[in-house]
């Protein structure tokens, strides 16, 4: 059993993370600055899980932050979740994205260095596959350029970890691919709580569908895909979660910088989402079509067989499941964390 640092550890998926770790017998200490997230989540977690964890109030870009959280704490590995995430707001503020996921991922392997820690997961995206790869994605392809900055912080952070193991043997780092995290617990107690108007689809889908929010526009009908809307890899969190403690279990006898994609390897359309959730949840979802949203690729999906063979992963949870966990979640918590 190993005492895993997990950073960003509050939000969406890094509480579904610490509930898989805690159940796998691990140790963990979060650090997280609240910046988009709350403790609630944590609170939940220890709830759910019926153990404890640490928690530290505190900032990947502060040096004594991380100092502080090494020295008091004997860390055998570290779970990097923390960043900004809002695709849009990363081209009106493309520094303050530099600064907190760039300069802050190389803080957190500075510290880690100090502290003589080697071992660490990476939350990257599908994102760094570029514009120009055919879907399936697989590992080994050549990477692209993101369209949008908040892309191109984690192609910059991918490769700064891979010449940081190429240059000091003693590094072994994972780079998690993730499609599109979708889902909840299935005890709806922890889920995805955006601050504001939610960019991705599914929380602003199930913010129709509790009320909050009037009609979901659905960006595109006449794309080169099935039904004319796009199509994506979409991905239970708690399988997403899964994946990270294999990772990092994975990580702890081994060395070097790999890659694995997690996704199902499914393509499923925006329209098949929100029919199936009408038909999953016995509810309807005000719908309308409209235009194209700037920089959206047609269709992408994983290859996800390396992450099987290697991390033996396997995704458990269908369509079906992702939909009604999203709900149950918003059901649930219609303000969120907020109470
Ligand atoms: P999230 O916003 O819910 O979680 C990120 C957490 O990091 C938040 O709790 C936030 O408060 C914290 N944080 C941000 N900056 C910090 C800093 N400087 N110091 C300390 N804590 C900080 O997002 P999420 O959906 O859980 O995503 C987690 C990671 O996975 C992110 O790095 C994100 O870019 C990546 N990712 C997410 C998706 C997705 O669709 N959700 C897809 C691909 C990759
Ligand atoms: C986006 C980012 C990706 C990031 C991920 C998670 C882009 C190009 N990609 O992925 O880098 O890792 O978010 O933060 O921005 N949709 C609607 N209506 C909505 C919202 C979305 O139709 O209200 C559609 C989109 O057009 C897209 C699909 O749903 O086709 C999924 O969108 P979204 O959840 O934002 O994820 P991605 O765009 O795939």
């Amino acid at each position: 059993m190993a005492k895993i640092l997990v950073t960003g550890g509050a939000g969406y998926i890094g509480s579904h993370t610490c509930v898989e770790l805690l159940e796998a017998g691990h140790d963990v200490v979060v650090l997280d600055n609240l910046s988009n997230s709350s403790e609630e989540s944590l609170k939940r977690v220890q709830a759910l899980t019926g153990k404890s964890l640490k928690f530290i109030q505190g900032d990947i870009r502060q040096q004594q932050d991380l100092d502080q959280a090494f020295a008091s704490h004997q860390i055998d590995a570290v779970i990097h979740f923390a960043g900004l995430k809002a695709v849009g707001e990363s081209q009106q503020i493309p520094l303050t994205y530099f600064d907190n996921n760039i300069a802050g991922s190389i803080q957190l392997v500075q510290a880690m260095e100090r502290a003589n820690v080697f071992n660490l997961v990476f939350s990257s995206s599908a994102t760094v596959y570029g514009e120009k790869n055919p879907s399936p994605y697989q590992e080994d392809m050549t990477l692209g350029m993101p369209n949008n900055n908040y892309g191109y912080t984690k192609l910059v952070i991918e490769q700064m970890l891979e010449k940081t193991s190429i240059a000091d043997d003693r590094w072994s780092i994972a780079l998690l691919r993730y499609f599109n995290p979708v889902g909840a617990h299935k005890s709806g107690c922890i889920g995805e709580d955006p601050l504001g108007i939610p960019n991705n689809l599914m929380p602003y889908l199930t913010q129709v569908a509790v009320g909050q929010r009037e009609k979901l526009s659905i960006f595109g009908n006449d794309y080169p895909t099935q039904d004319g809307t796009c199509e994506r890899d979409f991905i239970h969190v708690v399988d997403l979660a899964e994946a990270h403690v294999l990772a990092v279990e994975n990580r702890l006898t081994n060395t070097g910088c790999r890659a694995w994609n997690i996704g199902t390897g499914q393509p499923i359309s925006v329209l098949q989402i929100k029919n199936t959730f009408e038909k999953v949840n016995d509810i309807v979802v005000r719908a309308e079509f409209s235009d194209r949203r700037a920089g959206d690729l047609p269709s992408f999906y994983a290859n996800n067989a390396r992450a099987v063979a290697e991390l033996g992963w396997t995704p458990k949870h269908n369509l079906e499941d992702m939909l009604a966990d999203s709900w149950n979640w918003q059901k649930q918590n219609p303000t969120g964390y907020k109470a």
